[in-house]
Order: C-alpha cells, then structure tokens, then sequence
C-alpha cells in the first residue's frame, strides 16, 4: 500500500477540497517546512521527535496535495547552512533521511526534496557549467542567456513553483529557489511545520487563488521581454554579419532572413549538444559518487 496515498480526506475537507478545486489551482508547490525545534520545545519533546514529527506531516500535506490534484510538490529538506548545526543534530537529520528516503523513492516521482541544497550556489553551478561549456567551445558567448540558465539548474525538468509556503513565521527565502520564484505567489503562516494542516493548505491556495491574475500577467509579460531580448540579440548578430559580407545598412531583406534562420537554427542545435553533454557529465559525476555495484 502506497505510504502517501494511505488516508482519506473527511467529508468537510472533501467539500472545501471540491470548492477550491473550482478556482484555478497551483500546478508546483514548494514548501519550507520550518519551526520543528521550536515544535520540539514547545511539546517539551526531544529535538529528533520534532524532526520525525515534521516529516510525518510531510507525509500527510502530500497526501492533501494529491487529493487536491498538486501534481508537483517541492520541499526544502536541508540547507547547505543546516551543516552548520550541532553534530547531533545533523547526524539526526541525516539517519532520519536514509530511514525515510528509500520509503519517499518507492513513491510515484511527484515530490523534489531539496537536500544539501542552496539556491545561490545552484545558481553560481548553473554559471559555471555555461563557462564550461564555452570553453569547451560546445557554446558561443553569445548563447548565455537567462532561458539557458534555466535549463541549467537542477529543476530544468520542472516547472517554476506557482506557490511557495513557508511555515513558522519566518518571512524570508533563505536560499530557496531564489531563481524559480521570482513570479510565484509566496504565503508566510505562521503556523510551526509539524503542526500543518489541510485548513492552512487551503488558506494558501485561497491566497494564490486571490493573486492570480497578476501573477499571471507578471509571468506572461516577463516571457515576452524575454522572446524579445532573445530576437534582438539574433537581429544584431545578423547585422553583424551582413556588415562583415559588406552590406551596409540593413542590407537585402531576403539574406537578412535566411541568415536569421541559420543563425536561430544553429544556436538551437550547439544549445542541444551542450545540454546533452552536460547531462552526461552530471551523470557520470553521479556515477563516481555513488557507483552502482555490477
Ligand atoms: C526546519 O525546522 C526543518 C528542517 C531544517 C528540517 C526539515 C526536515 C524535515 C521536515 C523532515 C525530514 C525530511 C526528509 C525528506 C528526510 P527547524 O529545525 O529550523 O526548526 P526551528 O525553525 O524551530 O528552529
Ligand atoms: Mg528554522
């Protein structure tokens, strides 16, 4: 039986559930799950016990999820900056991981956990890997761009979260997908994780459902300058050109266009052979940190 899709919902939650599922509803959402220890001390429990206590709720908000039609959940499980913690702690944390991770893997891949993960240097990675690619003359200089820095990071395979919780008060990123979040709607409760409920859940989608609209319009007008500054960037490339065949001006319209298409076409192929090699070079990365025994 699966672990995540153990548990119905009440009939209250699965009217409200049908309700707000009538209004347009987030496809991703990220949650920072933050204020165990404070949970811990609270309930005059151990540390460890507010940790557990976290991950079982995150067991059951993704069972909220799936009953609410989420279809991709992402979690901060561990920052870079967790390392920083008592070594106990982190111990704690990380047999709590290898207990718990092998269970998460088992479930249908809706879920992204986050571990060992900071924004910043998700982004620096994503820089470097285009530099490499440069000098490993699979890229033009002029390829990079922020739609290739997409394809870059680690969630390329993702959409951008459209709702991002972080829970116990806390009213900062904290080096979550600093990137990705740029148009997603970003709710604070103050509620402490390990006390999450299907109530907060839905007062968080009630307020992305409010700010919709202009979310949308944000990100639609974002895309556009984007396609814009990408088409300009081709035009001045072409112009450059037709001025080193010596055409001055704009130069004859029909080679203006022919070479548009050239130039498009083989960005988009050079584009497709770094990101191939790329995959393989974070595969075989993979492969020497953790090889799989023959
Ligand atoms: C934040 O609370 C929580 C964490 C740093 C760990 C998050 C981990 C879990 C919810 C469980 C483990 C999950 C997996 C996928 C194995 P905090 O420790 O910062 O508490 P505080 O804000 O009250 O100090
Ligand atoms: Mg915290």
């Amino acid at each position: 039986m699966s672990w995540i899709r153990e548990g119905e919902l009440t009939i209250i939650e699965r009217f409200c559930a049908n309700i707000i599922k009538a209004g347009p509803m987030p496809q991703h959402v990220a949650f920072i799950m933050d204020g165990n220890r404070r949970y811990a001390q609270k309930c005059h429990v151990e540390r460890q016990q507010g940790h557990s206590q976290g991950f079982d709720k995150l067991a059951q908000t993704l069972r909220w999820c799936l009953n609410l039609g989420i279809r991709e959940v992402t979690v901060y499980a561990f920052s870079i900056e967790n390392f920083k913690r008592s070594k106990e702690e982190v111990d704690g944390l990380m047999d709590l991981a290898r207990q718990k991770f092998s269970r998460l893997l088992e479930e249908q891949c809706f879920l992204n956990v986050c571990f060992a993960y900071t924004s910043r240097h998700e982004i620096s990675n994503a820089v470097r890997e285009m530099a490499w690619g440069v000098e490993q003359g699979l890229l033009e200089p002029s390829d990079v761009s922020e739609s290739l820095l997409d394809k870059c990071l680690y969630t390329n395979n993702s959409p951008d979260p459209d709702l991002l919780i972080r829970t116990s008060g806390e009213v900062r990123l904290s080096d979550f997908l600093l990137w990705q979040t740029s148009h997603s709607c970003l709710v604070f409760q103050s509620v402490l994780w390990p006390e999450y409920s299907f109530w907060n859940l839905c007062e968080a989608i009630l307020r992305f459902q409010m700010n919709y609209s202009a979310l949308q319009k944000a990100r639609d007008s974002y895309l556009e300058e984007r396609r814009q500054q990408e088409m300009e960037r081709d035009q001045a490339y072409v112009t450059m050109k037709l001025q080193q065949e010596g055409f001055v001006s704009h130069g004859d319209s029909r080679r203006r266009q022919t070479l548009l298409q050239k130039c498009t076409a083989m960005r988009e192929e050079r584009i497709q052979g770094f990101l191939q090699a790329l995959k393989h070079k974070r595969a075989d990365f993979l492969e020497r940190l953790c090889p799989v025994s023959a």
